[in-house]
């Protein structure tokens, strides 16, 4: 897209979250229904550089012993079933405003994720996550307002020490991730900044801080990789 083109695209999703709730989320919902009216609408199966990023962005993953892993906007599912294949043992859910999009990345089978139909702006799954990915997604959210509500959420989903990785083209994720770098409740491990020549991007990587005084942080690392910031600057 030219500069112009991702103004107006910015500016359209903007205008979109300052509707009221229930309106927004079905013109949002429609969208993203329209672009998954054909499969794999972003060619994440097929695309060299789509298949690059979710590698490099599953690598910069923490190992840890997961239970719980929210992916959220997860279209039909790709980086999910990912990422359900690297952590077997925990629970993944993927997450997306589009029910086409829920329903195809169900009908893959790709995987033993599961899939839920809703907007993050206004809703959220059940129960705590240790980890929750969000990528390529914050800049539909809206104005800085939005944004910041979104982070509130991520982070309420997140288990105290639970962490959160953020994927968006660099240097726009400076805008995006800023408020999730401003926000208490979250340490800000690192960010590592792939220059790719033809569309940069930079992962952020998050921590929940402890809810409260003494309360455990992490939920164990699997033995040998006990460094979250590995890789990070
Ligand atoms: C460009 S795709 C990114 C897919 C995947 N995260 C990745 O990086 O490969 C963005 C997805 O976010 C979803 N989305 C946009 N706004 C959302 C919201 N408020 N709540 C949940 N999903 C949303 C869209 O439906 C779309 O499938």
């Amino acid at each position: 897209m030219t500069k112009v083109g991702d103004a107006l695209h910015r500016a359209f999703f903007t205008l979109v979250s300052h509707l009221p709730a229930a309106g927004s989320r079905r013109l949002l919902g429609g969208y993203f229904d329209w672009w998954h009216r054909r499969p794999d609408p972003w060619h994440y199966t097929t695309d060299r550089y789509e298949r690059d990023r979710h590698s490099a962005t599953l690598r910069r993953l923490p190992r840890r012993d997961y239970r719980r892993i929210l992916d959220v906007g997860c279209s039909e599912g790709t980086f999910t079933d990912l990422l359900a294949a690297s952590f077997p043992e925990a629970e993944t859910i993927g997450v997306d405003i589009s029910s086409h999009a829920v329903r195809a990345a169900a009908a893959r089978r790709a995987s033993k994720a599961r899939f839920l139909h809703l907007d993050i702006r206004h809703q959220a799954p059940e129960g705590l996550f240790d980890l929750a990915i969000c990528s390529e997604m914050l800049y539909y959210v809206g104005d800085a307002a939005m944004l910041r509500q979104v982070s509130r959420r991520l982070r309420e989903l997140l288990a105290p020490g639970g962490l959160l990785a953020l994927a968006h083209p660099w240097p726009e994720a400076r805008r995006l991730h800023r408020h999730f770098t401003a926000d208490a409740g979250l340490e800000a491990l690192g960010e590592h900044v792939v220059l790719d020549r033809s569309r940069p991007y930079a992962i952020a990587l998050y921590q929940r801080r402890p809810f409260e005084q003494g309360a455990t942080v992490g939920s164990g690392f699997v033995p040998g990789v006990a460094d979250p910031l590995a890789g990070y600057s």
